[in-house]
């Protein structure tokens, strides 16, 4: 009876959460003139993120849902920088101070496909519009396949002081099956690289639901990850959506995981890492107890934010390329994705806004009680949403309170320890954006 009730909300399709409301729900109701006024509002000497979005990869791996285009000649990649830079001035001028930076993140797609002199000109580029903090984190995401020592020395040079790496899987028959060939020896050799050239803080991106998965093959794949003490995991549930996604039709439906393989797969996963002294952080998400990703969960200061959860606090990022999304006080704008409209775009010397949502009072409480729920398993609604009408939510929650899933007490809804992995479900309650409409989303666990 309990494993029927799992599997019911497990096989859910709900969002991710990374922020509210979610991607999905943007519309064309924000446009370059909302965003050209949120950065003009930005106060003299405010910290702010900012995203930097890589959208080139050299060849597209099968379960890829990052918006990433395979680019094989140089000169695509060239002419992309040229934009991106563009871009970067474009927005400079659209401020009315110069922000200082205390988080830096380069996304993609491939990061790693830029080459030194290009990343040299972007960070200038950045530099005359921004401050850069001392203590700012410059983080990035590589492909292992590309992290020679020639690239982690210039990436050292820039400043980058954190490295994600995509791991994804270490089995030979899972990486056939995903189109990710990468033998445990290349991951090996980029993190010699990286902390050869004093990149000491590194992240490792693993998913778990790939075709060819089985908990005996995780374990495995958790043992080998061990070896490279990375600082953080970030273990992420395959998201399949193949009737969005056509490198994903390259993926036989019959070899993946059923929603009960799954949600075995991520308690093993739990139970690996949690085994070897690794601090659990929210769900999907492991880190070294000294990591100050554990120490701000543990002090209630854990964020989440479009790169999953996060130490970065700041109300404001500025994403930069095709697709990257900027978050304000006053709504979120979304760039568009097409790379080659966005070229145009920029030349022509507009921002490259094309839809986002304007915050109400009604979605920054909502999304204060979602970050809550993600982040801490628990949101006070007498704190975090004092006189609101949730009555139409405590309705929906019934059926979660009676299948132990859920506690609400003195107005504090708290997942049950054993069900945390269940938090998705339970954050999509308080999503206004979803009532009747969870299509386009992939399994909760
Ligand atoms: C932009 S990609 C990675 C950067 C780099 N291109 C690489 O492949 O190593 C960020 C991470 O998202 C995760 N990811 C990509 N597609 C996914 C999907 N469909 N479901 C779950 N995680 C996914 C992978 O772990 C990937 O490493
Ligand atoms: S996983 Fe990385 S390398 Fe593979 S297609 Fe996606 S962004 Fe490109």
């Amino acid at each position: 009876m309990q494993e029927e009730i799992v599997r019911h909300y497990a096989s859910l399709a709900v969002p991710r959460y990374t922020s509210y409301p979610t991607a999905a729900d943007f519309t064309p109701q924000v446009t370059p003139t909302h965003m050209s006024s949120w950065l003009r509002q930005l106060a003299p000497q405010e910290a702010v993120s900012l995203y930097l979005h890589i959208p080139y990869c050299r060849q597209l791996c099968h379960y890829c849902g990052c918006h990433a285009k395979v680019a094989r000649r140089d000169d695509v990649i060239d002419n992309f920088v040229q934009d991106l830079l563009t871009e970067i001035h474009l927005v400079g001028q659209h401020l009315s101070s110069r922000p200082q930076v205390k988080h830096l993140h380069w996304g993609g797609g491939t990061p790693s496909i830029l080459h030194a002199q290009q990343f040299e000109k972007i960070i200038t580029a950045l530099r005359e519009h921004f401050d850069f903090a001392p203590q700012m984190e410059h983080a990035i995401e590589l492909d292992p396949r590309t992290v020679t020592a020639e690239l982690t020395k210039v990436l050292a040079a820039q400043g980058v002081n954190r490295a994600s790496l995509g791991v994804q899987d270490v089995d030979p028959e899972v990486q056939k099956a995903i189109g990710r060939l990468q033998p445990l020896s290349i991951v090996k050799q980029a993190v010699d690289n990286l902390r050869g050239a004093g990149i000491e803080r590194i992240n490792f991106d693993l998913i778990y639901g790939l075709p060819l998965q089985t908990e005996e093959t995780l374990r495995q794949t958790c043992q080998s990850v061990r070896e490279f003490a990375p600082d953080r995991i970030a273990f992420y549930g395959y998201a399949h959506l193949p009737q969005r996604r056509a490198n994903q039709r390259l993926i036989d439906n019959a070899a993946l995981p059923d929603a009960d393989a799954r949600y075995a797969q991520a308690a093993v996963v739990r139970q690996c890492f949690t085994d070897f002294g690794y601090e659990e952080i929210g769900i999907d998400h492991f880190a070294l107890t000294d990591d100050p990703l554990a120490v701000s969960a543990r002090e209630g200061r854990l964020n989440r934010n479009f790169q999953g959860y996060t130490d970065d606090n700041c109300p404001t990022l500025i994403g930069f390329g095709p697709s990257s999304i900027s978050q304000f006080w006053g709504g979120f704008a979304q760039n568009i994705s097409d790379i080659k409209q966005y070229g145009i775009a920029v030349r022509e010397g507009r921002l490259a806004t094309l839809r986002g949502h304007i915050m109400r009072d009604r979605d920054r409480t909502r999304a204060d009680v979602i970050l809550a729920l993600m982040c801490n398993f628990q949101a006070d609604l007498n704190k975090l949403a004092l006189g609101v009408d949730f009555s139409d939510e405590m309705a929906l929650l019934r059926p979660l309170i009676a299948d132990g899933i859920v506690t609400v007490r003195d107005g504090i809804v708290a997942m049950s320890r054993q069900r945390r992995q269940l938090i998705r479900p339970v954050a999509a309650i308080f999503d206004e954006f979803r009532r009747g409409n969870v299509h386009g989303f992939s399994f909760a666990v």
